[in-house]
């Protein structure tokens, strides 16, 4: 199962469930250690992130194991207060663990997760919102050490809405004496996620979803079950392949106020979108145009994560369509893959400009990371002939069933 073999030309018809949000279920694991009880994540996604995340619990000393689709987290037992280099290297993101280990331990230690294939993943907010703390943090030799016995509550001003920062000043400030308030806070659904869960805990957490969150620290913490809330850029991923290939799918589990931006330009590019509470739908011709520039923002603008999503289905778009990536500095990696199959993007440093081709051809590519992996796919299954996907591990790191479900919607594709 080393490669994903794509037949395009297969228009994409009938219904799926949507996956729970990595991007949910990584902080929260990190926020079951503040509970010391057993928490139940339902419908949890088997991603490899995920995998990551639950050994980086294990290591910690806690018991996690899965009943069914359901993942139970033990944090009882937690006895230790590091992460280790090979666990850090997995998972850039394992730094979201950094303030729930702070405010369970009163310490924790952990090499720095250093840069991706996104580009640098500085964590300076991250360190500086625990330093308003009070957390005393040397780095050394490319290794936190962070001291934290008597967090206070304090006012933390972020000068970037950082998703991780955020998750990572509220872990931390649910173990400070007295109130938290976060200012320019992200925004995300998932950091609304991790305060909902964060409340069945026990804890004092509110305003998640605007720019500014209060936290009372001190809360008498206890476990809780939850279910996610729907990947918005899984659905985002599904949404685009049918508009690519042409026919009507349904998505169910979706808040159609999460995927709204692209739907919005899903929409513009001809697209019929039709969504109820837990439903979307769309309907496509195949036959796409180009639409005014995507610029990538934080929630609620347009998401970077859906940035390769969205251009992989307007390759064949009649028309330009420009694109601006704000948010990392190096998201177009995908581009290359694209050219070898014969589409037309220009890069000029953060733009990026799509001029639809007539059509694209199926050949030898590589995932360059999880969404430029997803988009990939995209491209196959509109492309003449057969695309082989190598590298496909990045996909597996946020996406479960991505071949099944387009499978089941009719698509010709498979591992190899
Ligand atoms: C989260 O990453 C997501 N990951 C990313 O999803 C997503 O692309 C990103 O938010 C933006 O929405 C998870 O939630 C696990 P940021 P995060 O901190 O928290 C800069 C995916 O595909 N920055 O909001 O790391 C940073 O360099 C992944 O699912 C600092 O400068 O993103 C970036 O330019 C990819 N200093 C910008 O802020 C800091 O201390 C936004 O990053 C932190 C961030």
């Amino acid at each position: 199962m080393s490669l994903i073999t794509v037949e395009g030309g297969r228009r994409l018809c009938g219904e799926i469930a949507v996956q729970s949000a990595k991007n949910s279920v990584l902080p929260i694991l990190a926020a079951t250690i503040l509970s010391g009880d057993v928490c139940v994540i339902r419908a949890c996604p088997r991603l490899r992130d995920v995998e990551t995340a639950t050994e980086i619990l294990h290591y910690l000393g806690c018991d996690v194991h899965w009943e069914a689709d359901d993942l139970v987290v033990d944090t009882a037992t937690v006895d230790r207060c590091d992460i280790p280099e090979n666990l850090m290297r997995q998972m850039r993101s394992s730094v979201i663990f950094l303030g729930a280990i702070l405010a369970r331990c009163g310490r924790a230690d952990m090499s720095y997760p250093g840069g991706c294939e996104l580009g640098p993943r500085p964590i300076d907010l991250h360190l500086a919102a625990l330093r308003t703390l009070g957390a005393e943090i040397e780095e050394c030799g490319g290794c936190l050490y962070c001291q934290g016995t008597h967090l206070r509550g304090r006012e933390i001003v972020l000068s970037i809405p950082s998703v991780g920062a955020t998750e990572n000043a509220i872990l931390a400030a649910c173990g400070a004496e007295g109130t938290t308030t976060i200012t320019n806070a992200a925004r995300e659904p998932e950091i609304c996620d991790l305060q909902d869960f964060l409340r069945k805990m026990g804890a004092r957490v509110n305003g998640a979803g605007s720019s500014t969150v209060t936290v009372e620290g001190g809360a008498r913490m206890h476990g809780c079950e939850h279910r996610c809330i729907a990947d918005r850029i899984a659905a985002s991923t599904y949404l685009a392949a049918a508009a690519a290939t042409g026919g009507e799918i349904c998505l169910r589990e979706v808040n159609y106020r999460h995927v709204s931006t692209v739907t919005t330009a899903l929409a513009q590019a001809g697209c019929r979108l039709r969504s109820e509470e837990r439903m979307i739908c769309l309907s496509s011709s195949g036959a796409l145009r180009g639409i005014s520039p995507v610029r990538t923002s934080p929630y609620p603008g347009f998401p970077t994560d859906a940035q390769a999503i969205l251009m992989a289905a307007l390759l064949r778009s009649h028309g330009t369509t420009v694109f601006v990536e704000n948010i990392f500095e190096n998201r177009y990696r995908h581009v290359p893959e694209f050219l070898r199959m014969g589409a037309d993007v220009r890069l000029e440093g953060r733009v990026a400009v799509l001029c639809g081709v007539e059509k694209l051809c199926g050949t030898g590519v590589r995932a360059t990371d999880l969404r430029g992996g997803a988009a990939l796919v995209i491209a196959g299954l509109q492309a003449d002939g057969i695309t082989r996907i190598g590298d496909i591990y990045h996909i597996h790191r946020g996406y479960t069933r991505l071949v099944e479900n387009l499978a089941q919607l009719g698509a010709n594709i498979r591992y190899e």
